[in-house]
């Protein structure tokens, strides 16, 4: 069994953040989304895995190398453009070589160990298995409709769901899913459709079987759903002080790493606090991640990821639900006239009280 992790993509819902890198890079509770993926398929004895990569693919190849850091060997599958998730099995042909394969999608999350899915797919040998959740708001959604213990139908983004099961992004699938992607054409949104895919499968008498996975799934490829899997996952940590502590409260779940140094200020966990940040008269409150060579001075930050690198000094109120990227600096300007001077890239958000 091999593995395949799509890595590629536009990232438009992250912009500006994916105008300079790879979103599957963004870290949550710091470490990067696409080190989950990577590390769930290695821990079900997948060791061969190929992820596909886009633009942004020298980032990701600096990141996870030929995967010995992981106990997998990497194989890097370069697609041209975002054509699509079944573009992406496409180009990946050579790379299965007929093999069953695990398709995991770089920036998505799932607690469920994948181990005995691999086993029931291996034992059951069906020509796909889909991994299902079931969701409050289906229509936001590929939703999938069962019958007799298999899956009959495919609907992207349905108007009257035919149920609430929505399509996570991990699939299992055997070497017709070859003939299926060879053979749909492009969405209106001009993509190869994994579910137009899957259909294919459907409709030419394959057997599709579906699972319904326990436990939370996330797709981070938005800031709210990113930020979400940030909380799900620090909640998950335990508490490990390896930094200096000098005059401050940490309370609960807390890591603060090798170098960092955290004075005169209040954490409470859970969080974590990157190599070699500065935390200084600040408060570091609950389901924050901040990053290496960080620097928090005189400023609250609570719910939010900090990317490493960046400075917050002085900040007035608290900066709550946000994702600040790297290098980024929010100081408070002392000259006058009293205004706010910005420097932003294109589609930057700021929301002020
Ligand atoms: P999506 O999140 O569906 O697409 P996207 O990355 O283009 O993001 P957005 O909708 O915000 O523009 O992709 C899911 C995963 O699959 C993600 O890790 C990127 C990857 N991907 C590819 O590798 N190739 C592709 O052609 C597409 C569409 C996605």
């Amino acid at each position: 069994m091999k593995g395949l992790i799509l890595s590629g993509g536009r990232g438009t819902r992250l912009r500006p953040i994916t105008f300079t890198s790879a979103k599957q890079l963004i870290p949550v509770a710091n470490k990067p989304i696409l080190f989950y993926g990577i590390e769930a398929l290695v821990e079900s004895g997948i060791r061969e895995i190929g992820i596909v990569v886009g633009d942004t693919g020298q980032e990701i190849k600096d990141a996870v190398g030929d995967g010995s850091q992981f106990g997998a060997a990497v194989t890097y599958i370069e697609q041209p453009a975002p054509l699509g998730l079944a573009h992406a099995v496409l180009i990946s042909e050579a790379f299965i070589s007929g093999e069953p394969f695990v398709m995991y999608l770089g920036d998505n999350l799932i607690r469920e160990r994948l181990a005995p899915l691999v086993e029931t797919f291996r034992a059951a040998a069906p020509n796909a298995q889909i991994l299902l959740a079931r969701v409050p708001n289906p229509q936001q959604f590929g939703v999938a409709e069962l019958a007799g213990g298999r899956v009959v139908r495919l609907v992207e983004k349905p108007k009257k769901p035919a149920s609430d099961l929505a399509l996570v992004g991990v699939y299992m699938f055997d070497r017709d899913v070859f003939d299926a992607v060879s053979a749909i054409s492009p969405s209106a949104r001009g993509e190869l459709e994994i579910t137009d895919a899957i259909q294919w499968l459907i409709d030419h008498g394959r057997t599709v079987i579906p699972h319904v996975i326990d436990g939370w799934w996330k797709d981070t490829g938005k800031l709210e759903d990113l930020l979400e899997a940030n909380r799900i996952i620090l909640d998950t940590i335990g508490r490990r002080i390896e930094g200096e502590v000098e005059g401050s409260e940490v309370l609960g779940k807390v890591v603060i790493e090798v170098g960092a140094k955290v004075v005169q200020s209040t954490v409470r966990g859970p969080a974590v606090i990157g190599k070699g940040a500065m935390i200084e008269n600040a408060y570091i409150g609950p389901f924050t991640a901040v990053g290496d060579h960080a620097i928090i001075r005189s400023s609250e930050v609570e719910h939010s990821i900090i990317l490493e690198g960046s400075t917050i000094t002085d900040i007035g109120g608290r900066i709550e639900s946000s994702l600040i990227g790297r290098n980024v600096s929010i100081y408070r300007s002392t000259t006058k006239p009293k205004s706010y001077n910005l420097m932003l890239g294109d589609r930057s958000q700021v929301g002020l009280p």
